[in-house]
């Protein structure tokens, strides 16, 4: 029976794909051979091995330890290295995640081998082609044979360029995993007294995007901002931000804001537990955008836009870019509505549906 098995490789390397493969993979795991090739996109403690081994992924079979790099050469290493671990491994499908670098490298690295892909989260759009995340992710939708897209806006993005085959309705595997680990979350309160912080009383941040933290100008209006805002602050820097506040001799001006407590990256629960108790949550991230509605706290999201249109207007999410004047109003006023969001299609969880649309494509 297991040697009829199927192959499946998940290529994964950075933060929201570790989050994404979390419900998926034990599904998977009890159909077909599921393999997982981690890029090292992300090789940090804070940022990799810790959602491993909080969210029980199994560990990746191979490792390509890409690292760090410019954008050319990540997603040349990536694709290069993926090869030939493809190669090697002789998947029946490749499945890829989200819109880094990893995932178009591998979905490049597949198509050229002929290899089935599956897109997790499909059919995104910024429409902003300077963003790295709109270029990855158009391209890989392009390549896929199958397209698992979370939302109708992302259908329709799709169908727009044209792409009307191959479509399953997932729902949002964030979603599952938050609903799932949602009971447990209390127990990790206790985060909040490791910063000293109170419940309902601070402002949660994390800012990481390119546009956003490799911007000199835009990080000191950020600091600017930090420092208007006479309420408590946790900063969750990532490491690509404090890299650029400290090239552009900017950080000693971030730590110096008094109302500011800078930490480093968080662990999965450690991260729901403090945007769980936010009185606001502000990011240019797209997971915690999300998981924000989904804990029903307050978002402001530091872009001009957002690919998840349905938390805007839902009017659970406010798009204030890096403005003062619209993030100073929304904090006064913070969006209330609670997004009406489910983690379930038609009854049917994500991490199910993906699974059986891979089955039903390579039974073909
Ligand atoms: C990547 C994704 C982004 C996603 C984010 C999640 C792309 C183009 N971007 O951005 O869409 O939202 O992951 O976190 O793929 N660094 C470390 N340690 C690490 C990883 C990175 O210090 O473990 C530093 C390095 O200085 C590196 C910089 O962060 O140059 C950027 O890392 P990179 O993986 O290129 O992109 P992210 O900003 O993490």
């Amino acid at each position: 029976m297991s040697r009829q098995r199927k192959t499946v490789v998940s290529v994964v390397g950075a933060r929201p794909q570790f989050i994404k493969l979390a419900p998926l993979a034990p599904v998977l795991d009890q159909r077909f051979r599921h393999r997982i090739i981690h890029s090292g996109q992300h090789y940090d403690y804070e940022l990799s091995q810790a959602f491993f081994g909080q969210l029980r992924i199994p560990a990746p079979d191979i490792k390509l330890k890409v690292g760090s790099g410019s954008h050319g050469r990540q997603t040349g290493q990536i694709l290069e290295r993926s090869e030939t671990a493809l190669i090697k491994m002789k998947p029946d499908m490749v499945l890829v995640y989200g819109d880094t670098n990893t995932t178009l490298a591998a979905a490049l690295a597949a198509a050229k081998l002929h290899l089935p892909v599956g897109h997790v989260e499909a059919g995104l759009r910024s429409f902003r082609v300077d963003m790295p995340e709109e270029i990855n992710r158009t391209l890989t939708d392009h390549l896929s044979a199958l397209l698992f897209y979370p939302t109708a806006a992302a259908r329709d993005n799709l169908r727009r360029e044209g792409i009307t085959r191959g479509l399953t309705a997932s729902g949002d595997l964030m979603y599952e995993l938050l609903a799932s680990v949602r009971p447990s979350l209390p127990e990790y309160a206790a985060v909040l007294n490791h910063f000293g912080l109170e419940k309902e009383k601070y402002i949660l941040v994390t800012m990481h995007r390119v546009e956003n933290a490799d911007d000199p100008d835009r990080l000191r209006l950020f600091i600017d901002i930090a420092r208007s805002i006479k309420e408590p602050i946790l900063f969750l820097a990532h490491p690509r931000t404090i890299g650029n506040l400290r090239r552009h001799k900017l950080l000693g001006k971030l730590r110096a804001v008094p109302n500011l407590i800078l930490g480093r990256p968080q662990p999965y629960f450690e991260t729901l537990a403090l945007a769980g108790h936010a009185r606001a949550i502000m990011t240019d991230s797209g997971g915690l955008q999300k998981e924000a509605c989904f804990l029903g706290r307050p978002c402001l999201t530091l872009r001009p836009e957002t690919e998840w249109v349905e938390t805007v207007t839902s009017g659970a999410n406010t798009l204030v870019d890096l403005s003062p004047a619209k993030i100073h109003r929304a904090l006064r006023r913070p969006p209330q509505r609670r997004a009406r969001l489910s983690a379930a299609v038609g009854g049917r969880l994500p991490s199910r549906l993906i699974t059986a649309a891979i089955e039903r494509y390579l039974r073909r």
